[in-house]
């Protein structure tokens, strides 16, 4: 099984987040701040070629925990029949490249429950307590500080779970 990570165009990535997120919303009433800006950063996972998953990033000050060059995750989401295979942690691993290599020092999400998992095990921590969001659940405030040693770590293809972090209690 190969897992590919490309680039795409932000219309893909709507049309992506609106069909596995937001039935609920048109495709563009799904935009933020950091998807617009030019240094975003919008990519799809596939599978043998076929799409599997999505993941953005872009520049957007965190409300939780302010720093110098936060940006926000986007949009995370992997079709059902490819779950746990490795695509969201490829996805995550990707933008935390990416966006470093782009002068992010930080990325923050609001994250649901159901990704946190994985978010920590690549060393974000939560922020906070769950809160619900409407209609799509419970969601944690997610965090990590992009350092070198975090980038390198995670280039490795083996590495050790929990780098750091904590869940929500
Ligand atoms: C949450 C979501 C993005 C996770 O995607 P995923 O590709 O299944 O995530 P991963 O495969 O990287 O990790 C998920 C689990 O599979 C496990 N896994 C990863 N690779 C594996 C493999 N090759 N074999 C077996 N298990 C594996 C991981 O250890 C992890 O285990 P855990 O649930 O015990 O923590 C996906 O379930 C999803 O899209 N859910 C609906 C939308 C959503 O909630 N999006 C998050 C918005 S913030």
């Amino acid at each position: 099984m190969l897992i590919t990570i490309v680039e795409s165009p932000l219309d893909a990535i709507l049309k992506l987040r609106h069909e596995l997120l937001r039935p609920d919303r048109k495709p563009e009433e799904l935009v933020s701040q950091a998807d617009i800006s030019d240094m975003a950063i919008h990519l799809i996972a596939t599978i043998n070629g076929q799409t599997a998953g999505m993941l953005s990033a872009g520049p957007e000050p965190c409300p939780f925990n302010p720093c110098d060059n936060s940006w926000r995750l986007r949009g995370l989401a992997v079709i059902e029949s490819a779950r746990r295979r490795g695509v969201a942690t490829a996805l995550l691993k990707s933008v935390i490249a990416r966006s470093h290599a782009k002068g992010a020092r930080a990325l923050w999400g609001l994250t649901r429950m159901a990704a946190v998992a994985t978010h920590i095990r690549l060393g974000f921590e939560t922020i906070g307590e769950p809160y619900e969001i409407p209609p799509t659940g419970p969601h944690c405030s997610t965090f990590v500080r992009l350092t070198d040693a975090l980038v390198s770590l995670l280039s490795h293809p083996q590495r050790p779970r929990n780098v750091v972090g904590r869940h929500c209690v």
